[in-house]
């Protein structure tokens, strides 16, 4: 399979044809994603969570980001990564931010970064795509913004506040973003951004008239993913359970010494001991 590029992107919303995405962290992760087919990979500052286990993405930082994007890229060589710029690392001027995403991809290898916010963040968006770095926006819900928000609260109910994202949503567009990721809105105001754009809408508990979806790897299998119910993940594989089980059954094993049994030993040298220690 061809990898995406910025202008399949587009052709794919053109063409309705949906655009799939996952998360992925790591060696292992990205290379199970590339080869279940997924469009693209998203090495998303979620890895604060679900990775390294903090409350909030606050924390991440560009060396984390740049670490695991680089074991992403080597289990995934021939699929578009994506990589989120962390708090901080954007937002204190088109410098800074041109310098923070030059490393993340020169030393990662990933097609694009992500960014979250719209309009306000517009002019450092150009200045990237100008650069030829390629910009997937994030609005709607932005958990680098948790605090000042208050809550993991669902976006886009009233029509100003419709009216805003489709505003940001437009400025981005015309910054020169190649899609961007709607997260936690109503289904409204997702198939009203979705409607204004040239350039496809991710969706994450944004409905489906988004033009693709992206979930969290550890939320999809529930990979011991912090989160318990988010209604807007759908489980696919319960993997926690299958892992903790496996380790279960080898603690057990050793505790009884069923493990290891003869397959897994390698015998002789048994007369050696013998005279040694007999
Ligand atoms: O970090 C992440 O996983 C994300 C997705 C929620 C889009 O930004
Ligand atoms: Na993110």
């Amino acid at each position: 399979m061809q990898a995406l590029t910025v202008t399949k992107w587009l052709q794919m919303k053109k063409d309705g044809i949906p655009i799939s995405m996952v998360t992925a962290y790591d060696y292992p992760s990205a290379r199970l994603a590339e080869e279940a087919g997924v469009d693209a990979i998203l090495v998303g500052d979620s890895l604060g969570n679900v990775v390294l286990g903090y409350d909030t993405t606050l924390p991440v930082t560009l060396d984390d980001i740049i670490y695991h994007a680089r074991a992403a890229r080597r289990g995934a060589p021939d699929t578009f990564i994506v990589a989120d710029l962390p708090f901080m690392t954007y937002r204190l001027g088109a410098e800074s931010t041109l310098r923070n995403a030059g490393r993340l991809m020169q030393e990662t290898g990933v097609q694009a970064v992500k960014l979250e916010g719209g309009a306000d963040i517009a002019h450092e968006v150009s200045a990237l795509t100008a650069a030829g770095i390629p910009v997937m926006g994030h609005i709607g819900l932005l958990p680098q913004s948790i605090h000042q928000i208050g809550g993991y609260k669902v976006q886009g109910k009233l029509e100003a506040d419709i009216r805003r994202l489709i505003d940001d949503a437009k400025a981005l567009e015309e910054a020169g973003a190649f899609a961007i990721v709607l997260e936690l809105v109503t289904d409204g105001a997702a198939e009203a951004v979705t409607r204004a754009l040239k350039i496809p809408t991710i969706g994450i508990g944004a409905g489906a008239a988004c033009d693709g979806q992206v979930l969290v790897y550890h939320d999809m299998i529930r990979y011991a993913s912090p989160y318990r119910s988010k209604k807007f993940v759908k489980t696919y594989a319960d993997v926690g359970t299958t892992i903790r089980d496996a380790i279960g059954a080898y603690v057990r094993d050793v505790k009884a010494r069923t493990f290891p049994g003869a397959e897994h030993s390698f015998p002789g040298a048994s007369e050696i001991a013998a005279q040694l220690y007999g």
